[in-house]
């Protein structure tokens, strides 16, 4: 443990603590074993039932598996490699291993994130830190239509730190009135202590509903407290729909919002309090109007040294009959109908192909090209497919489509309780119950991303077409440093009576004709399951899991389980089954394998009324908090690296301080 050997007193309201080989003891001095795993203790609040169908997040709705697909297609079929990236066509933009991350509306950051910078959401760090000891760092965007109207004061009565004009938390998507909101430079301290805890950097937004009368204040004041860690600056959100929502005039058009980002680009420019002025994100279009048509006006010739990312946002569907009945959406759609829908390759497919021509002027130009919002559907998704399994592997292959169609990364929506899409949701109480969170199925998808794309930047996909194309058995193939490191497998159907298991007969090497044979003496297989594609709590990731609903405080439980499956090198050839529904991530080698630091911080308080709960928080992930202090290596970096622990006992003493704050202040 390398933790031990050191220990700090800390005062934190009037309790004492002592750090020893990172073990906390209350002020009783009772102990608690680490790691135990999360889920409702004697203590915890016992879950009501009448939460569950309140609010779409913990619906009950469990859907029928769809039969297996007639034709079945061949369950046994091959997949031939070559080892070396220069052999393979088609391969992507080398990408990172934060493609997903998250988007958060702004009306919910107090539910999610936290109160204020010393009350921090802990489940929120947890399952942060669990994405970025994989992938090196996550991002996420703070914004979404509340972004338009929100507005930056010094100071709000109470200390608050967000106020909503409207208590309603919904959105009107024929208005698309979203509460005004009023903020102070505390919820910019939030992320900033949070970026301080765990590798995450951030997306923001200038509001746009008033370009006579702009508010830059979030960019200044943002520049000032998060430096680095914001990412950038989203210009408009949706301005395709700015008409159809009433905020502009019924003409508006592609040049209306192509002058008035001109006049935001102007300001910032002139803006002395700006320091950073090419971080803007724009467009940001739903589809109402297509890219190229956007593009017609200029916008990217103009605006080129303005915009750091090219960013769209899109869903595959909508549920806005459910949300709003009287709205003119016509019948509410059936969630058992459209489950097909999202099990299938062809889904990825389309939702990239509208913009592949985009994604190729980006590169052209440098930038970045990201899809800035996106789910399973909007209007608060389909209860019973957002968040079932399905979702999870429909995740997993839209992730990976995106990152072969060269996109450079992708934020999953959060949104309110009451959305069935989210990948993780607070308990629906102002108690903030640290332990009883509900992990959604597609943030299981974040984690495979970021494994498969590992820390190094370098990883290219390549969508394989495998199975002559079959749309229920899609894989990937990830080349990083130039050699295939990591293949991906989806298998879409539910298997019955033993059919719809597939069966991967993997060669390396070997083509084109002269290229070595290549396959190693075993491989080793990460395996995302659950019983069915419409399992919505009996989800794991290489046999750890966030339980089911109300169950998780962000971190996995159980224990990690790799197979390991042994090679015919003679043969060249690897058999790699993989469950109907499962997806399987093959580490062709040891080294591919990005490393995730079992060695986690763990470590548990008191709280006034609860009894003692155990916290934890990767070490790997508190290693990249502080900077690059003492050389510290990041995380995930190949297995039987050190971690550099060793470097990190004064940065996380503080670090420690701080979080250990907001862990004492939320789970009273
Ligand atoms: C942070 O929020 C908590 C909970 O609302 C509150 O008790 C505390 O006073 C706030 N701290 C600051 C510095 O505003
Ligand atoms: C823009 O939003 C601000 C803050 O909510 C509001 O005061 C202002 O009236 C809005 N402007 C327009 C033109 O809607
Ligand atoms: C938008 O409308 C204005 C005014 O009618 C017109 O001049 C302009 O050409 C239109 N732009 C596009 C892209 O259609
Ligand atoms: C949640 O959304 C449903 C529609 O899906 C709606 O009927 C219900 O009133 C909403 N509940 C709350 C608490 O807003
Ligand atoms: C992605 O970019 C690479 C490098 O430019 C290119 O070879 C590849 O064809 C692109 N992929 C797609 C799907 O357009
Ligand atoms: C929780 O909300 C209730 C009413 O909605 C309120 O009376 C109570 O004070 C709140 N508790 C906290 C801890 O904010
Ligand atoms: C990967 O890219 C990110 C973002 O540019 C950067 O912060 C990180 O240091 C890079 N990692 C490596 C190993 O180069
Ligand atoms: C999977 O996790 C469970 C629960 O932690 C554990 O009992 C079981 O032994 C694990 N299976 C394997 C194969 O490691
Ligand atoms: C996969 O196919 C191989 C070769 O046909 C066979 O030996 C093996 O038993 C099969 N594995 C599974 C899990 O079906």
């Amino acid at each position: 443990m390398v933790f031990r050997g050191w220990a700090c007193l800390l005062w934190v309201s009037s309790l004492s603590y002592a750090f020893g080989a990172v073990t906390v003891y209350g002020p009783t001095g009772a102990e608690r074993p680490t790691g135990t795993t999360s889920g409702a203790g004697a203590s915890a609040t016992p879950v009501q039932e009448s939460w569950l169908n309140a609010y779409n997040a913990y619906n009950n709705v469990r859907l029928q598996p769809p039969p297996l697909p007639n034709p079945l297609p061949p369950t046994e079929f091959a997949i031939t490699l070559p080892s070396q990236a220069q052999n393979m066509p088609g391969l992507s933009i080398p990408q990172r291993g934060d493609f997903w991350g998250f988007s958060i509306e702004m009306s919910v950051v107090e539910q999610v994130i936290g109160k204020n910078s010393s009350f921090i959401q802990v489940p929120f760090l947890n399952l942060l830190a669990t994405v970025a000891e994989r992938a090196g760092a996550v991002r996420i965007r703070v914004g979404g239509n509340t972004q338009e109207t929100a507005t930056l004061v010094d100071s709000l009565p109470d200390n608050a730190m967000i106020v909503k004009d409207s208590p309603v938390q919904t959105t009107d998507p024929n208005t698309g009135q979203t509460p005004t909101l009023v903020y102070t430079p505390e919820l910019l301290r939030l992320l900033a202590q949070v970026s301080a805890l765990v590798n995450a950097k951030w997306y923001l937004g200038i509001p746009m509903n008033d370009t006579s009368h702009l508010r830059l204040q979030i960019a200044e004041t943002a520049d000032a407290i998060l430096g680095d860690n914001v990412l950038g600056y989203q210009v408009g959100n949706e301005p395709d729909l700015y008409a159809s929502h009433g905020h502009r005039p019924p003409t508006y058009n592609e040049t209306d919002y192509y002058n008035e980002f001109g006049v935001v680009v102007d300001a910032v420019q002139q803006d002395q309090n700006i320091k950073s002025k090419s971080k803007l994100i724009a467009p940001s279009l739903q589809g109402q109007w297509t890219p190229e048509d956007l593009f017609a006006t200029g916008f990217l010739d103009s605006y080129a040294s303005s915009l750091d990312i090219i960013a769209m946002e899109h869903y595959p569907d909508q549920n806005c009959a459910a949300e709003f009945p009287n709205g003119g959406f016509g019948p509410i759609k059936d969630p058992q109908t459209v489950f097909p829908e999202y099990l299938t390759h062809t889904s990825g497919q389309n939702l990239v192909k509208p913009y592949l021509n985009t994604a190729s002027i980006a590169q052209q130009l440098g930038k970045e090209f990201m899809m800035f919002e996106t789910n399973t559907a909007s209007c608060g998704g389909f209860p019973g497919v957002s968040d079932s399994f399905g979702a999870a592997l429909w995740a997993v292959d839209y992730g990976l489509q995106m990152a072969y169609s060269n996109f450079t990364g992708a934020l999953l929506h959060v949104g309110g309780q009451n959305v069935s899409y989210n990948p993780f949701t607070p308990p629906p109480t102002n108690l903030s119950l640290f332990d009883q969170w509900t992990v959604g199925p597609v943030f299981y998808s974040t984690l495979f991303m970021a494994e498969a794309l590992g820390t190094t930047n370098t990883s290219r996909v390549v969508d394989l077409a495998a199975n002559g194309g079959n749309e229920f058995t899609p894989a990937y193939a990830i080349y990083e440093d130039n050699a295939l490191a990591r293949i991906a497998l989806i298998n879409y159907m539910s298997a019955q009576n033993g059919v719809g298991t597939i069966n991967v007969t993997i060669s390396i090497g070997g083509v084109p004709a002269g290229e070595p044979n290549d396959i190693p003496a075993e491989v080793e297989v990460k395996y995302l399951l659950a019983p069915s594609v419409s399992e919505k709590e009996q989800i794991t990731w290489a046999n750890q899991t966030f339980g089911g609903r109300f169950q998780s405080d962000g971190r996995l439980t159980g224990s990690e389980f790799v197979q390991k499956i042994a090679c015919d090198q003679g043969a060249n050839t690897c058999q790699i089954a993989v469950p109907g529904p499962g997806a399987a991530l093959v580490f062709v080698s040891s080294g591919a394998q990005s490393s995730v630091d079992p060695t986690t911080v763990t470590f548990s308080t008191t709280a006034v009324t609860k009894a003692i709960e155990t916290l934890k928080i990767a070490s790997s992930a508190l290693a990249t908090s502080n900077g690059h202090k003492g050389g510290v290596p990041l995380s995930g970096t190949s297995r039987g690296s050190s971690g550099g622990a060793s470097a990190l006992k004064i940065p996380l003493t503080f670090t420690l301080a701080s979080f250990f704050t907001g862990a004492l202040l939320l789970i009273r």
